[in-house]
């Protein structure tokens, strides 16, 4: 089965073809155009996003028909994002997607953005599965998720404020390094010192205590401790650097310690890290440092932990395979909750 995804819920138009070999997905195309616009402006302008969606959609699809060598006639089933994300932009991806389907009289379903995030692994691990603890940290999201299986999620912790890349973006904001923040500051802090600033890591004596903010996260005050020092700073040529690097190390290690001790507490063996937050090699290095022997660590290659059609694929291909589909009354959700998503309280019961 040939399966075009679409993927426009921030800031880059992608579309992908998949196909289901032997029950797994095998990526035929995936192109990625991220919008340049917002760099301008420091974060995205959701209304540039959404005309430049406009503009990229129907160039983006054929390119990767073409790199798929395939007609739209070849399209066997049509997948898009439907949220969360900004809704303007969704708009253009879930309108295109419907009409698309409807032309082709092809099954639609509409895909949740983290779920795409995590089977982005599944295009390059075939044999990463649940049960596992995903952490996902994106730009608008991070969420510490039990996987027993596919489809079934638990929540275990996800942030009272900022996400880890809106963090890293304001960071790098603050340290005038333009946007996204992310990868400057990953560059940054590779050079820096890592004693000169000892930021706080926050939340992170909640993990000593079973309780609903065992596993939460919160990155604002962080955040503003950055601030502070940035403003004491009277050379920030000289501390930035130093400022990245301990920035950086704060967030890592609060992300690391609750996702090793979820690791641990659920029993399992595998940690999966998705999200662009998980393109940071720092994160990945010190998650595999810290787990050990006790479990491997998962994490796509950084053009699919980015947004990408491609994973949104890799989730269809599973949700159809369960018999699942939309019709034409699919709407994009700026707020959309995760499917599977149980509701019933976190096991606790740390090995610490
Ligand atoms: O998943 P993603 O592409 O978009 C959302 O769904 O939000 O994630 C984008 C986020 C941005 O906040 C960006 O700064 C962050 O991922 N990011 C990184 C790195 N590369 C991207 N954060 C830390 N280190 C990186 N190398
Ligand atoms: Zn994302």
């Amino acid at each position: 089965m040939n399966l075009l995804a679409i993927e426009t819920s921030c800031d880059e138009t992608s579309a992908a073809v998949l196909a289901s070999v032997a029950g797994r997905p095998v990526l035929r195309s995936c192109v990625i155009l991220s919008q340049d616009v917002h760099r301008v402006f420091g974060g995205v302008v959701p209304e540039l996003a959404s005309r430049a969606h406009l503009t990229a959609i129907v160039p983006v699809v054929d390119q990767a028909l073409a790199e798929a060598g395939l007609e739209l006639e070849d399209v066997e089933a049509v997948a898009v994002t439907a949220g969360p994300g900004l809704v303007g932009a969704l708009l253009v991806g879930v309108l295109y997607g419907k009409t698309l389907a409807r032309r082709l009289g092809r099954p639609l379903i509409g895909v949740h953005h983290l779920e795409g995030h995590l089977f982005a692994p599944t295009l390059e691990h075939p044999d990463f599965a649940p049960p596992c603890v995903a952490l996902l940290v994106s730009g608008g999201h991070t969420m510490l998720l039990d996987v027993p299986e596919w489809g079934t999620y638990r929540l275990l912790g996800t942030t009272r404020d900022d996400a880890a890349g809106e963090a890293f973006d304001k960071v790098g904001t603050l340290l005038e390094l333009g946007y996204p923040g992310g990868p400057a500051i990953e560059r940054l802090a590779a050079t820096g010192r890592p004693a000169r600033f000892r930021f706080p890591r926050p939340m992170l004596q909640a993990l000593e205590h079973e309780g609903p903010d065992q596993f939460s996260f919160s990155f604002s005050g962080l955040k503003t401790a950055v601030l502070r020092a940035v403003r004491q700073s009277d050379d920030l040529d000289r501390d930035r650097p130093d400022l990245a690097r301990g920035f950086q190390d704060a967030v890592i290690e609060v992300l690391v310690e609750k996702a090793a001790v979820a690791v641990e507490s659920c029993g399992y063996d595998t940690l999966m890290l998705g999200g662009g937050v998980a393109c940071n090699g720092a994160l990945r290095a010190a998650a595999e440092r810290r787990l050990g022997r006790t479990a491997r660590v998962v994490v796509a290659s950084n053009r699919l932990n980015t947004d990408n059609a491609a994973m949104i694929g890799a989730a269809a291909l599973f949700r159809l395979g369960r018999g699942e589909q939309h019709g034409p009354d699919l709407e994009p959700a700026a707020a959309l909750p995760l499917p599977g998503l149980l509701t019933a309280p976190a096991p606790t019961g740390t090995a610490r």
